[in-house]
């Protein structure tokens, strides 16, 4: 078909919609980080598990709306509870050199994590408050719709894959989450106390680097 032609039939249609009173073709779309937004007020109004009243502040998660790579981790510790930002603390700044590592700037990414309430004591996430907030983190993860998701330590590794096989196995390796690349890493709070894991990290990272490098541009229509 011609374009003329293209355009004076879908002139044809609209004008038909419009006499049978349908005023909205193209359905209202809003933008990723309008999708984040709403889903962040979503998540401060959550009360679905008791963590809602111990918590000081939810951490939502940070960073570009539309990143190549999500890293994920557990919980907010203490320090992400008192700023409701994600890895804040002392693993934090360690991640934020773990990612300058491989050539990107902190908010380049986005970080993210399975829990966006701090558990007491920092004690492990349990089942029922995993369930509970797990559809927020797979939601953020369908707006940002990343390349690569990293993931830190046991708990987001396992979480996301849905299996129990330990860490020490599952690193390293990329794995599929729904058609979007997996690759689970030790968590930085754990580098902190077992430095030897720094190397295995830095090879992860560097997984990481070539699988995005040869296609580092969005594809069209991002
Ligand atoms: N540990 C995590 O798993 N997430 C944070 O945000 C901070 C520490
Ligand atoms: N155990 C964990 O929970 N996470 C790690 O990264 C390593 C060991």
């Amino acid at each position: 078909m011609e374009s003329k032609e293209i355009i004076n039939s879908l002139k044809t249609f609209l004008e038909g919609e419009k006499l049978a009173g349908i005023k909205e073709f193209f359905s209202p779309s809003i933008s990723p980080s309008q999708q984040l937004k709403l889903l962040s007020q979503k998540v401060h109004q959550c009360a679905k598990c008791p963590l809602a009243k111990t918590k000081k502040h939810y951490v939502f998660g940070e960073g570009d709306n539309q990143a190549v790579l999500l890293f994920v981790g557990e919980a907010p510790g203490g320090e992400e509870d008192k700023q409701g930002k994600p890895f804040v603390g002392r693993a934090g700044q360690l991640l934020t050199r773990i990612i300058q590592s491989i050539g990107f700037k902190r908010e380049d990414v986005y970080i993210a994590n399975i829990l966006k309430c701090r558990p007491p004591e920092n004690r492990n996430p349990l089942p029922s408050e995993i369930e509970n907030c797990l559809p927020y983190l797979k939601e953020q993860i369908k707006i940002i719709r990343p390349q690569i998701i990293c993931t830190l330590g046991k708990f987001a590794a396992q979480t996301l894959l849905g299996v129990v096989t330990p860490i020490s196995q599952l690193r390293g390796k990329f794995y599929d989450y729904e058609g979007i690349k997996l690759i689970p890493t030790f968590h930085p709070a754990y580098l902190l106390r077992n430095p030897q894991g720094k190397v295995p990290v830095w090879q992860d990272m560097k997984k990481i680097k070539d699988e995005l490098r040869p296609n580092c541009l969005r594809p069209s229509g991002r």
